[in-house]
Formats: structure tokens, C-alpha cells, sequence
């Protein structure tokens, strides 16, 4: 069987070039979001206006929809420098404080994946964050003492896929929060010509909304599956690149006119087959389906459920009709009345 993992691999191997060479740098280059936009453009003009530094931000949202983007977008907007770390490299207070000490006043901090920073280092990151001190201890035992460091205001912007995994004294210090939804099909085909045009493909309306239609509503998949549809074409089908060369290069991917995958059809197999439709535990799914709970609740799962493909009950996750449509299954019929009326005696 072809084990076809697009769709993770896009979103998590990262092509850092490509990417970068595709970011859009000012706020109204930024597609959709149209809400968090609007905010930050007010939240930025307001502290550039009072000759401020920027309140700390908060991005939130499944992967590849623009957190790290918007984060660079506020740098620039505010002319200041980022400097980008994430919670998992920052493995001791030391490590923060020389991050923090190094900044300059206004600069903003990036973390991303914030949800994974180490307790010990978070609790130093709330009096960064409030006041813009650090307490640190210095020495051991009968000399140990506290010298307190003072530091540049500076902006925090924090990035994470797990808003749920943030502990409330870090979520209530930051001033402003902003969820990223997936985008619709019309704006992510504005990805496509925009990135199109950034790399020189000629690419048909038709064709870009073809793509959007299955890029799973994140430009970052938009965006690779663009690679793709050119590299197709190039070999296959030179010229423009219309509906049907998009349709015949994402079929070759075996990506289904749902933006799905192999994952997430094993997944949706597995809820149908396996487990009679749920409801079922997140850990029994991910271990038939050989995927960690983690991934499947940040990656699979939110773009199955916006899409009508999965439920989420406090018993477990459910199929729906629409699950059953696209698998072409079924459905159970409900569980047959035990109750059976008593037969009268015979005569
Ligand atoms: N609104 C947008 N308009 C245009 N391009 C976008 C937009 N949002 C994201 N992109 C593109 O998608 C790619 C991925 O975006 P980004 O790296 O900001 O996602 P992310 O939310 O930080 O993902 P992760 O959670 O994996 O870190 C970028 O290369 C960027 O070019
Ligand atoms: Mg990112």
C-alpha cells in the first residue's frame, strides 16, 4: 500500500527558503484573517502613534496559517528587530535571561510553541512579561541570593497550535489573543496567484481555486502543493497551469477533491470500521492508526472536524453522516430494542 503522508510532511518538514521567499512581510499583503488583521493594524498604529512598545500577542491555531508570518508582519510594522527562539530550545532560566538581557527596548521576542516551554523557565517569563525584571539566583546553598536584572520593555509574541496545553498565568499576560482559522477557498486561491506570481508560474484562476479546494484551508499546503502542480506540469502538461492539470497532478498525490490524505482516511476508516462509529477514546484511535495523540488532536483532527468528517463528544470521537457518505459505508442502524414483548402462552 502506498503510505502517501503529504499533508503531514508539508506541515512539518518545513522548506525554510521557500518559505521565506513567499512571506508576506506587511500586513496588507497578509491574506484573510480579516478580524485579526484589523486588530493588529489598530493595536500597531495606536502604539506607534504614542511612540510605545507594542502590548506582548498571542497567535493561536493548527499549523500553517500564518502565527510566525504575523509575527515578522509586527516586527516590521513596528520597525523593530525579532529575534525567534521556541519553548522546547529554551531549557533553562539561563538561556531566557540571556535572550531577554540581549534585546533591545521595543524589539520583539518570538516564541514559538510556547505550550512547551519548561515550568521553571515559564515562571521567569511572568515578571519579564508584567514588570520587565528578572529575579535570578545566583549561587548555591548558605550564598544563594537573588540579584534582579532590569530589562528593555520589549513585546512577547507567543505562538502555539495547543492554546488548550497554556497555563492561565502565561495566557492572562498576554494582552491580546488571536485565533487563526483555516482559510476559505477564495482566499487561499489569492495565496496561490500571489505566491504564483512570486515565482514566476502561470497559473489559471481555475487551476488556483482547484488547488485551494484541497489545501485543506492552509496556505502553507497551498503553497507545496503549488511545487508540486508545477513540477507536473512542466513534465506533463506545459503551459498555464489550468483546472485539469491541478486536478491530474493532486490525483497523483492521491489528495481527494477534499483535501484529504492517507492519514486522515485511515483515521476516518478506523472511527467506522474499528470502532463502529465511535464514540472512542483519542488514545485507542491513535494507536490503530499508529499516530501519536498529540498529532492527531493538533494536525488531523481540527480540519476533520470543521469539515463535518469527525465529532468531538465528551465520550469520544464520533462519525458523522458525512463520514459515512465518503466512505461509501453504511451506517449502523441503532442498536436493536432488547425489549421483546412476551409471547402469549400457547393454547
Ligand atoms: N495569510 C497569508 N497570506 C499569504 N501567505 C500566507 C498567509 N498565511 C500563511 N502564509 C504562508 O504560509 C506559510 C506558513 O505560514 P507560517 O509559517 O506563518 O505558519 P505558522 O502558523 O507559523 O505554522 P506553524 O504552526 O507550523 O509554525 C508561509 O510561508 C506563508 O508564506
Ligand atoms: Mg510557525
Amino acid at each position: 500500500m502506498s503510505e502517501n503522508r503529504f499533508i503531514t510532511e508539508t506541515l512539518n518538514e518545513q522548506d525554510p527558503v521557500f518559505e521565506q521567499s513567499l512571506r508576506p512581510k506587511r500586513l496588507e499583503e497578509f491574506v484573510g484573517q480579516i478580524k485579526v488583521r484589523e486588530r493588529l493594524d489598530v493595536f500597531v498604529q495606536a502604539a506607534r502613534a504614542r511612540g510605545e512598545v507594542l502590548d506582548h500577542v498571542l497567535f493561536f491555531g493548527p499549523p500553517g496559517l500564518g502565527k510566525t508570518t504575523l509575527a515578522y508582519i509586527l516586527g516590521e510594522a513596528m520597525g523593530v528587530n525579532v529575534r525567534s527562539t521556541s519553548g522546547p530550545v529554551i531549557d533553562k532560566p539561563a538561556d531566557l535571561a540571556g535572550m531577554l538581557t540581549n534585546l533591545e527596548r521595543g524589539d520583539i521576542l518570538f516564541i514559538d510553541e510556547i505550550h512547551r516551554m519548561q515550568k521553571t523557565v515559564e515562571e521567569y517569563l511572568y515578571s519579564a512579561m508584567e514588570d520587565f525584571v528578572l529575579d535570578i539566583i545566583i549561587d548555591q546553598g548558605p550564598n544563594a541570593r537573588s540579584i534582579r536584572l532590569d530589562l528593555p520593555r520589549f513585546t512577547l509574541v507567543g505562538a502555539t497550535t495547543r492554546s488548550g496545553l497554556l497555563t492561565a498565568p502565561l495566557r492572562s499576560r498576554f494582552r491580546m489573543s488571536n485565533r487563526l482559522d483555516y482559510y476559505n477557498h477564495d482566499e487561499l486561491a489569492a495565496i496561490l496567484r500571489r505566491s504564483a506570481g512570486l515565482l514566476h508560474i502561470e497559473l489559471d484562476p481555475a487551476g488556483a481555486l482547484e488547488i485551494a479546494s484541497r489545501a485543506r484551508g492552509t496556505p502553507r499546503i497551498a503553497n507545496n502543493l503549488l511545487r508540486w502542480v508545477r513540477d507536473f506540469a512542466q513534465v506533463k502538461a506545459p503551459g498555464p497551469i489550468s483546472r485539469d492539470t491541478a486536478d491530474r497532478a493532486l490525483t497523483m498525490l492521491e489528495i481527494d477533491r477534499h483535501g484529504l490524505d492517507e492519514m486522515d482516511k485511515r483515521i476516518l476508516e478506523a472511527l467506522v470500521h474499528k470502532f463502529d462509529g465511535g464514540p472512542v477514546g483519542i488514545n485507542s484511535l491513535a494507536v490503530t492508526v499508529g499516530e501519536e495523540a498529540g498529532t492527531l488532536e493538533e494536525v488531523y483532527e481540527p480540519y476533520l472536524i470543521q469539515e463535518g468528517f469527525l465529532q468531538r463528544t465528551p465520550q469520544g470521537r464520533c462519525a458523522t453522516q458525512r463520514t459515512y457518505a465518503l466512505l461509501k459505508a453504511a451506517r449502523p442502524s441503532p442498536a436493536p430494542d432488547l425489549f421483546q414483548p412476551p409471547t402469549a402462552p400457547a393454547p
